[in-house]
């Protein structure tokens, strides 16, 4: 690893170590996965709890970089039961995207890798895949059908050189396996289009990306998203890139379709205020392990994490006349070399003696409230 010359420095020989050495670990992930006709008891399992579309057991994702190996997802257990909506929530950089692109199995490779633990996806009827292990091929099936996913920005989602039908059209045939004739796709597509407010349906379904405004093109990913009753809807900062008026009309169609597809939904955005109106549960990330988790009422009623007390001061408030709006002091440790104490003990404020020690392990407040952190360890709660 890197000498401490100036900090992060490599030399070209250290670089070219660390390639070689990644090259040789991501072969053996590569060749494990490039296997064909892998049998089914690989990668089937048994939910944990069968009231869950996923559980999320010690995931472990990776990034092998030139620069050293990026522990993005390191650890992280939650789990997503079936038609709730959980929040996750933490700074830029903390894993969140990374956590459920690698449900979607759609990490950046050979580079980034599932190294660890299992994303158990319910499939139904008593049936449970391990995403980490599930092959390719299946892969492809499950995405749209089972796990869809709405992203940020959806100017780059959409390809702007095919007309709006046409996309949405492209989706439903691949994902509808009952041989549909055309006229029978455009009829589901324009029937989407519909069901998520666009009311020139028919106008819309011949137009380019780029005649539509921001809210308008976030619909249409969401139709595409929905298009096949996906059984967990991912959703990355859905609203970022809108206004507010059109924020709250999007959560609001979101919340609804769930509701009439009988879906969850993994919300993933940084906005505290989002979660409280749309969340059953919350997981707070930092640096890619999971700090907190809990209901709402309890994350918001008792934060207890200082990393999620500092964010709950770090919102406005209605009403609150404040001078200066709190931000957390510090930054985000760097991923390639996490101390081997809590990670935020280098911002916390509110430090005890033992936060000397190794990573906190996880203490519950409750049967649904949970934290890692040195405060709580009063003996009771202690592992
Ligand atoms: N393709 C990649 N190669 C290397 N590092 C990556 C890659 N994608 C994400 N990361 C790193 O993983 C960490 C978590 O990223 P991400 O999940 O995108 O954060 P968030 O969504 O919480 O803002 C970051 O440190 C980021 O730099
Ligand atoms: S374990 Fe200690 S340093 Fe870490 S968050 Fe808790 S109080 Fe702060
Ligand atoms: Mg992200």
């Amino acid at each position: 690893m890197a000498k401490n010359k100036p900090e992060g420095y490599l030399t070209a020989k250290e670089s070219r170590k660390i390639s070689k050495e990644n090259r040789r670990i991501t072969n053996q992930f590569e060749k494990q996965r490039k296997r064909k006709n892998v049998p089914e008891s690989e990668y089937t399992t048994t939910m944990h709890n069968a009231d869950n579309a996923v559980e999320f057991d010690d995931l472990h994702t990776y990034f092998f970089t030139d620069a050293g190996t990026v522990k993005s997802v390191d650890g992280v257990s939650f789990e997503v039961p079936i038609g709730k909506t959980v929040g996750v929530v933490g700074e830029s950089g903390c894993g969140k995207s990374v956590t459920s692109l690698s449900l979607m199995q759609l990490i950046q490779r050979p580079q980034g890798q599932i190294v660890e633990g299992e994303i158990r996806l319910n499939l139904g009827d008593g049936k449970a895949y391990n995403i980490a292990k599930t092959p390719n091929e299946k892969m492809m099936k499950l995405r749209g059908n089972y796990v869809s996913m709405i992203f940020q920005e959806p100017m780059t989602s959409l390809n702007p050189v095919f007309r709006i039908g046409e996309q949405v059209d492209e989706v439903i045939s691949l994902h509808d396996e009952e041989g549909k004739s055309k006229e029978a796709i455009k009829e589901k597509t324009i029937e989407l289009l519909k069901m998520v407010g666009i009311a020139n349906s028919e106008g819309v379904y011949q137009m380019y990306p780029h005649e539509l405004s921001g809210g308008m093109r976030q619909r249409v990913m969401i139709a595409m998203a929905l298009a096949c009753s996906p059984r967990i809807i991912i959703a990355d900062e859905p609203t970022t890139a809108l206004d507010v008026t059109i924020q709250a009309q999007i959560l609001d169609l979101l919340r609804h379709l769930k509701d009439k597809i009988n879906s969850s939904i993994m919300l993933i955005t940084h906005d505290l205020g989002v979660i409280a109106e749309m969340a059953d549960y919350v997981v707070v990330m930092y640096a890619g392990r999971v700090v907190e988790k809990g209901t709402v009422r309890e994350i918001f009623s008792n934060p207890c994490h200082p990393y999620t007390i500092g964010l709950m001061a770090s919102k406005p408030v209605v009403g609150k006349q404040v001078d200066r709006l709190y931000s957390i002091p510090g930054k985000v440790p760097n991923p390639v070399n996490m101390p081997d104490y809590c990670y935020y003990k280098d911002r916390c404020e509110m430090c005890v003696e033992r936060c000397t020690g190794e990573y906190p392990g996880e203490i519950s407040l409750s049967p649904t409230h949970k934290v890692s952190c040195y405060r709580f360890y009063d003996g009771k709660g202690e592992k």
